[in-house]
């Protein structure tokens, strides 16, 4: 067996602590009445990785949350000053799923509540949808990336486990992906936006609608009508979901 010296002890702790994973450990014997702390050691981080995934994967709401706020998974947790959950109707047919906080969701502790944040409930409005009523707004990342840059592949990594058990929770009808980061990392392609437009996809065996992020949109007016093509698209669409009656 290879020695377990000190400074492999150390760095196997600082990547489990990088991970958010905390203190973890795995017993080397099956542990008996008195089973003395000697007995166990750390255990490795593949494992400790598919444990996190297994622990969030049985989470219910209020374990969800709790870990979230906890989360120093990965190293957006040392600049935010809030995570940023999710909002809205945790039984809603719609999902909303932007990219990750920006300064004012940082410093409320709620998605889109900044300039592109009240685009979207005027989008929501457009179909004739209200945040929070049969809607649930949430992001790929958890935690602001500074200065607003896109999440890093291993912070998108990292939080995925997340947002998968609110979708497994919420049982959304329909998703709509707001903006590149959202669409390519739900959808596993590096396909653009105008690409994947106008289609229906599936993330997790539920149907998937692609439209522009609003901030894109606050810039960039003139694709204002494909959004409202998206957003009449993904309402017929749920409409032929909607069971009959
Ligand atoms: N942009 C996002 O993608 N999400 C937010 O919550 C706010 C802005």
């Amino acid at each position: 067996m290879t020695p377990d010296n000190p400074s492999r002890r150390s760095r196997r702790k600082e990547v489990l602590r990088e991970l958010g994973l905390g203190p973890l450990w795995r017993a080397r014997a099956p542990m008996g009445p008195s089973a003395a702390q000697d007995t166990i050691a750390p255990a490795f981080p593949a494992d400790a990785i598919a444990g996190r995934v297994a622990a969030i994967r049985s989470m219910d709401w209020s374990e969800l949350e709790a870990s979230v706020a906890a989360c120093t998974a990965c190293g957006l947790c040392r600049s935010r000053t809030h995570t940023v959950f999710g909002v809205g109707d945790r039984r809603a047919d719609w999902l909303c799923v932007g990219e990750g906080p920006g300064a004012e969701e940082d410093a409320r502790g709620e998605p889109f509540v900044g300039p592109s944040g009240r685009l979207l409930d005027n989008m929501l409005a457009a179909v004739g949808l209200m945040r929070g009523r049969g809607v649930y707004i949430a992001n790929i990342v958890k935690c602001r990336p500074p200065g607003n840059r896109n999440p890093a592949p291993d912070e998108m990594e990292q939080c995925a486990p997340y947002l998968a058990r609110q979708i497994e929770l919420i049982q959304p009808r329909l998703i709509v992906t707001l903006g590149r980061i959202a669409a390519q990392n739900l959808l596993h392609t590096d396909a653009s936006i105008a690409s994947l437009r106008g289609r229906l996809h599936r993330h997790a065996g539920i149907p998937v609608i692609v439209t522009y992020h609003p901030a894109y949109l606050l810039r960039t007016l003139a694709d204002k009508a494909k959004v409202w093509e998206d957003l009449c698209f993904a309402r017929s669409t749920m409409q032929d979901l909607m069971p009959a009656g």
